[in-house]
Parts: C-alpha cells; structure tokens; sequence
C-alpha cells in the first residue's frame, strides 16, 4: 500500500526503514523527517505523516514487544512519539483539501 504518494513510498518500505533504524538504537526517538532522511526523501505536502507517526508508533510497539526491554521503558519512549500526534494533527486533519486529492 502506498502512503506518500508523492515521493511514491510504500507502507512496507517504511515498515523496513523504522525497523532498521530501531536496530540500529532501539531507543531512538523516530519521527517522520527521520524515516524520509533514511530513504533520501523529503516531505513535499507532508499529507502522509499522520499515517506514517501511526506506523512508527505501531512497529516501534511490535518490536519493542519481541525484545526483551523493560515496559516502562517503551512506555516512556512512545508516550514522545505520540506528541506527534499533536504536532502533525494525527487522524483529526491530513492538512488536504479535497481539491488536492488526485481520485
Ligand atoms: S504524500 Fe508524502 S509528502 Fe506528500
């Protein structure tokens, strides 16, 4: 499934990348300029951070729950991902406008 249509990127390619970023430090703090930077994009309309801040918070769950880190620890460390939400207005406004959707 593609999330950034404009730069083209797939929900598994940024599946693949926070994966990569967390084994390189487990208790980095991912956000979505981070993944962009790995994949040498860039946010253009940034339409798609929403859904990528809900897929670092979501693979960032899995993979802390495979390993064997304490919970307090991964608790701490989501409660600042999930900031984002605030930031980029997660789920409540994709800052589209109906007349920029492409279908
Ligand atoms: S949809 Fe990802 S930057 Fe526009």
């Amino acid at each position: 499934m593609l999330i950034c249509h404009c730069n083209l990127i797939t929900q598994k390619e940024i599946e693949d990348t926070i994966i990569q970023l967390l084994e390189k430090d487990p208790w980095t703090l991912i956000v979505p300029a981070k993944v962009y930077h790995t994949l040498q994009k860039r946010g253009r309309c940034c339409g798609c951070f929403p859904n990528v801040v809900e897929t670092i918070i979501r693979v960032t769950e899995e993979y802390h729950a495979r390993s064997e880190a304490g919970g307090e620890e991964v608790v701490s460390h989501l409660d600042r991902v999930r900031e984002l939400r605030v930031q980029y207005g997660s789920r409540t406004h994709e800052r589209r406008t109906t007349s920029h959707r492409a279908a």
